[in-house]
């Protein structure tokens, strides 16, 4: 026996008027090779983002560290003055030096630092969302990073805290400290090794925004993809993004690309409708 279940639909951020589409865009892949301005094609990127708003996008994910800067400046140029009810989640808490290396910026100023950054390269006032993003060297301080976040809100510089690539332990320390509303871990159909975050967000109500929900720089590709795409008239990639629909409700994704194909593409997960035993195939017939 199969049961279907419905992929699309909306999801709202906890104790918050935030309700977004669950299928939204992730905008690091704009940036350029690397994630290091400038962009492949300066108008593709802003093709990107317009053809994202005019087929529904209502959450795009980005950070300032990405190009540095040019992410940013690339919303700004395509989408500003925002259509109302665009959603646009940023990260804190990296920093890039000049050869283009990651590196953690997550002290109280550097994070008020990167808020500002945030706010004048997209030109906004207020940050809906600002994810605290965790780096491994640093998180011994992620008590001081997640009160830092909470006084980032009080001062109305951001409006809700979430966080990225964090420990079910941590997203608790967290919690006593400030409302999270969503958790941006690592997580797709090949690497499923935080599904208990996913589990635990949802039964909260907190958002889960799984980062390379495609595999990331290499897409996934897999036989049961494959046939499961045969099936259901869709692309392996559109199974894999609706397989992460399917897996709780509570996921929105955050696909990334910089092509308008692929873009339109990835939006049609959204109808693509798996059965149970679609899903137990792709998990290999079992858990996680
Ligand atoms: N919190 C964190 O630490 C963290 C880390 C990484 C990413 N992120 C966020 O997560 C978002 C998504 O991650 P991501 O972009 O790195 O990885 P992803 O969404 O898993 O995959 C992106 C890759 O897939 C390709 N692609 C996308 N759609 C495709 C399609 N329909 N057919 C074939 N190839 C396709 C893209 O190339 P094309 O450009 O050619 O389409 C790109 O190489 C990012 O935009 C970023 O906002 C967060």
């Amino acid at each position: 026996m199969t049961t279907p279940s419905a992929p699309g639909g909306t999801f709202r951020f906890p104790e918050t008027d935030l309700t977004v589409r669950r299928v939204g865009y992730g905008a690091m892949q704009l940036a350029g090779p690397g994630v290091w301005g400038p962009p492949r094609d300066h108008g593709t990127a802003l093709a990107v983002l317009r053809a994202a708003v005019a087929a529904g996008v209502d959450h795009i994910d980005t950070s300032d560290f990405y190009g540095p800067h040019v992410t940013n400046q690339l919303i700004r140029e395509a989408l500003h003055p925002y259509p109302a009810g665009l959603v646009i989640v940023t990260k804190l808490g990296a920093r890039r030096t000049a050869d283009g290396s990651w590196v953690r910026a997550n002290g109280r100023d550097e994070l008020f630092a990167a808020t500002h950054d945030n706010l004048r390269y997209l030109g906004l006032d207020v940050l809906d969302v600002a994810n605290l993003r965790t780096m491994a060297s640093g998180s011994e301080r992620f008590e001081e990073q997640v009160t830092a976040m909470a006084e980032l809100r009080a001062a109305g510089l951001i409006r809700h805290v979430g966080l990225s690539g964090v420990s079910l332990e941590q997203l608790a320390q967290a919690r006593r400290i400030v409302p999270i509303v969503c958790v941006q871990n690592r997580f797709n159909l090949a690497q499923r090794d935080d599904a208990a975050t996913v589990d635990v967000t949802a039964r909260a109500g907190i958002a889960y925004v799984p980062y390379f929900p495609l595999g990331g720089f290499t897409p996934l590709q897999s036989a049961a993809l494959s046939a499961v795409a045969m099936r259901r008239d869709a692309t392996p990639l559109q199974v894999a993004q609706a397989w992460l629909l399917h897996r709780s409700p509570n996921v929105l994704l955050i696909s990334g690309t910089s092509s308008v194909d692929h873009l339109h593409e990835n939006l049609g997960a959204a109808a693509v409708t798996l059965t149970d035993e679609d899903m137990r195939e792709l998990t290999g017939g079992g858990g996680e």
